[in-house]
Order: structure tokens, then sequence, then C-alpha cells
């Protein structure tokens, strides 16, 4: 019989460090276990928590918290230029990243150090430094929360988009991912140097996967506050898409506002800029501030509740829509 743990404080599991709780929970260490909970537990209503890197709660929860813990990492196939390896939902995606290294595979070295689950990323299609990790996704395997089947959906039918996929908009809540495949490449690796930051660093030298890793590391090191010493969702808001009218009349009174190049007819604008010109960088409302570093990221300053972080959330929101014309959608999942 598996037995959940009662009234258990979520503070470890989530990086903005937020104090709730959740009446009952369980560690998953196998997709088979997470299977046999649900199926018995129709009438509890239960979450999947992954890293916990991507959330914000706002109130305890009167249900069940499954936590995805399964750990493992297989390799499927090789050739002479690739690598297949499925990844465990539960295993943290920087170790996997740090393996990827180790083992002289590259495609993900831009990726290193985000925080959160190798489940979670596909959710939100994770993304930095000029890399998504569409471009080495395979398939994932996830259980159908209906018909309680795993299925493999693969990258064409993931729907991925900028920190957007199906998980997240026309499939939400309906499957839990239990393991994602991966195809990487072994040596001589195409290195992505592209992004701005990276590209200064190392001008005209084609760097080892390894070190385009500890730049990627030193840069978000620079910026992005550490979790486990300031409570964060790393950035809070998406990066806006708009029009390009909309920004040619925006450059009008704002001639340095940064703008970058999208898949379609609109271009993505810093939504870092936006909030920093506003002045909210660096400030402080009660327990929570905007990070003086990056504008986009809001930091727990100690015993922050969801809810504070969710007020200063809207007064963002409402100013930047007030000055700009632009709404801001969360890039966090708010609970
Ligand atoms: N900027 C400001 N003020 C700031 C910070 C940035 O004006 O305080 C402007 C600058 O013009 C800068 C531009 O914003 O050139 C872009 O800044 P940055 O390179 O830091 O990237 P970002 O757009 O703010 C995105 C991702 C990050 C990712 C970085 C690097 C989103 C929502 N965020 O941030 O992802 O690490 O690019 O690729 O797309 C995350 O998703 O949690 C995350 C940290």
């Amino acid at each position: 019989m598996l037995k959940f743990e009662e009234n258990i404080s979520l503070k470890p599991y989530n990086t903005f460090g937020i104090e709730v709780k959740t009446k009952y929970f369980y560690k998953i260490t196998n997709s088979h276990e997470l299977k046999e909970i649900i199926s018995r537990n129709q009438n509890i209503h239960f979450r999947v928590l992954g890293g916990g890197s991507n959330v914000l709660f706002t109130d305890n929860f009167k249900g069940l918290t499954l936590l995805i813990a399964n750990k493992g990492i297989e390799v499927l196939e090789e050739s002479k230029e690739n690598i297949t390896v499925e990844v465990q939902a539960g295993e943290n995606w920087h170790e996997f990243v740090l393996w990827c290294l180790n083992h002289n595979y590259g495609g993900i070295e831009n990726l290193a150090l985000i925080p959160g689950s190798v489940g979670a990323a596909p959710i939100q299609n994770i993304g930095a430094y000029g890399v998504e990790l569409t471009s080495v996704f395979k398939y994932c395997k996830a259980l159908n929360k209906d018909t309680l089947e795993e299925e493999i959906i693969t990258k064409k039918d993931c729907g991925f988009d900028y920190r957007s996929s199906i998980f997240k908009t026309i499939k939400k809540g309906k499957y839990i991912i239990t393991s994602v495949c991966f195809k990487l490449q072994k040596f001589p690796h195409n290195v992505n140097i592209k992004y701005g930051v990276l590209k200064q660093t190392f001008l005209n030298r084609s760097p080892k996967i390894q070190q385009v890793a500890a730049a990627v590391i030193k840069i978000r090191q620079s910026k992005l506050p550490n979790p486990k010493i300031l409570g964060n969702s790393g950035s809070f808001f998406k990066n806006p898409l708009v029009s390009k009218s909309h920004y040619e009349l925006l450059k009008a009174s704002y001639p340095e506002l940064p703008s970058f190049s999208s898949s379609n007819e609109q271009l993505k604008i810093p939504a870092a800029y936006l909030i920093d010109h506003l002045g909210f960088k660096g400030t402080i409302h009660g327990g929570v501030g905007v990070h003086k570093n990056q504008a986009l990221v809001l930091v727990n300053l100690g015993t922050a509740k969801g809810k504070e972080v969710l007020d200063l959330a809207k007064k963002i929101q409402l100013a930047v829509k007030e000055t700009f014309n632009i709404s801001l959608e969360t890039e966090v999942n708010i609970l």
C-alpha cells in the first residue's frame, strides 16, 4: 500500500522558497508507482511538481502533491555522429548537462545551470543563450491522466514555441511527463555562439562545448540570483512579442529600445528593458524585490508570501501596459 505523507511544507520544493503546505505528499520514484497512485485515488485532487523552479505558490494546497523523482539515464542508440539517450523525468536538468559535458556529448551546453528537472524542461521549452530544448528533443513519454496509458509524444506533436508547448496550452493538465529522449552530438560539435554575449566572449575562436558551458555558467552567475541564497524562479515574465508597427511607434519615444527578430512577423522585446526603464530594478516591496542585476527576476527577500510576489507582478504588468501598451505574460506558473 502506498502511503502519503501529511501536512508537508513545500518550502524545500520550490526555488522561490515560499512557505505553503500540502495536505498530502508523495515522492514518485518510478512510472508504475505514478500510475498506481493515480488510478487508486481518482477522488483526490492532485498536482505534479518537478524541480519547483517555475512555480509560485500563493496558498496552501488541500490535495495531493506528487513529486516526480524517478532517476536514470540510458543510452538507446548511437551512430558515428549522434547518440540518443532517454532521461527519467526526475533527473536534475543541470546534472544532466554535466553528464553530457563529461561524456563530450554536445547540444545542451548553452542550457547549463538552468534550475529544474528534465521532465519539466519540455513543458516550457526551456531556452537560453540562443538554444532551445526543441533543438535536441526527440520525444517524451507521458502518462495520459484520463486513460492511464503511457504515450510517446514526438517533437512535432509537442507544439513547441517560445517558452511554450502543448503541455502548457491545449493539453494542459492532461499528461505527466515520465521521461525525455534527446538526440545529442558526438565530437566534432556544432557549437552555437551566435548569442551576443557569447559571440563577444569567444570572438573568432571556436570553443569546446565545455568552454561554452563554463562561459554560460559565468554569465548566469553574474546576472541571476542563486535560488539557494535568494529565492526566485528565473524570468518571471516572458519577453513580449509586438507587431512591427507597434515597435516603430515605441521606438519613436524610446530610440534605444532593443528588439530581436522572431520567427513570424513580430519582434521580441526584452521585458527586462521595459521593467528596468520604469525604475523597478533593484527596488524592494515588503518581502519581495526586483533583482538588482536582472529586472526580469523577482526575488524572495526572506519570508515573502506568494500573494505579495503576485501583487508586485501585477503592479509591474500595469505599469508596463500603461507606459508601453504591452501586456506582459507571466512565465512562472501561479498556483
Ligand atoms: N536588459 C535590461 N535590463 C536588465 C536586464 C536586461 O534592459 O536588467 C535588456 C538588455 O538590453 C539586454 C536584454 O534586456 O540586452 C536581454 O537581456 P538578457 O540577455 O539577460 O536576456 P532576457 O531576455 O532578459 C532571456 C531569458 C532567460 C535567459 C536569457 C539568456 C526569457 C523570458 N528569459 O532573458 O531565461 O537566460 O534570455 O538567453 O526569455 C528564464 O527563462 O527563467 C531565464 C532566465
